[in-house]
């Protein structure tokens, strides 16, 4: 958590700020087995994951480590809908990446994930800020940096 209230704040954006983007991120899309297979499938199970997350995740990535494709929502509870249950999720340990369920876990950014899982339109309010600044944060103009074809590499030269 660190790592992360740093990185965001050496970018300019404050802890609800950050909560508010990452929660608001991941409400929707999935996470492949790989990026969190640690919690569940090491010697000891991780202590913040609900016990029913870690079943339901052992079935869908028990052959991870041959399939690497395989992958589960972010938002466990309702993964096709953009709304605030990320947060309620992270309140029961339903948090599918560590990152995530540290939120609720540090008193730091624990405050802005409740405000959020009882607030739905303080969240919506909050995400809608947040990301017009994050879209206008370094922005490239004219020649500068590219569009790429691939949303996570850099085009080949
Ligand atoms: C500390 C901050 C963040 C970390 C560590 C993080 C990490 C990740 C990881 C590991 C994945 C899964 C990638 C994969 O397995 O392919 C992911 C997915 C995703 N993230 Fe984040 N993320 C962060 C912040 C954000 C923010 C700020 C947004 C947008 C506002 C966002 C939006 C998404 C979306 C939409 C997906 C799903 C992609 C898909 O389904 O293809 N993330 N994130």
């Amino acid at each position: 958590m660190d790592r992360m209230i740093g990185m965001f704040a050496a970018k300019g954006f404050s802890i609800q700020e950050m909560v508010s983007l990452v929660g608001g991120g991941h409400t929707i899309g999935f996470v492949h087995c790989t990026e969190f297979g640690h919690r569940i499938f090491g010697k000891t199970v991780d202590p913040s994951i609900n016990p029913k997350l870690v079943e339901g995740l052992k079935k869908i990535c028990a052959n991870y480590l041959q399939n690497q494709a395989l992958s589960a929502f972010l938002d466990v509870m309702s993964p096709g809908v953009f709304d605030n249950t990320i947060f309620k999720n992270l309140q029961k340990g339903l948090g599918v990446m560590s990152s995530d369920q540290l939120m609720f876990l540090d008193p730091r950014t624990k405050p802005f994930v409740d405000k959020y899982a009882a607030d739905g339109k303080a969240f919506f309010n909050d995400f809608a800020k947040a990301m017009e600044k994050m879209s206008v944060y370094g922005v490239k103009t004219g020649r500068q940096g590219e569009v790429r074809k691939r949303c996570d590499a850099v085009n080949a030269a």
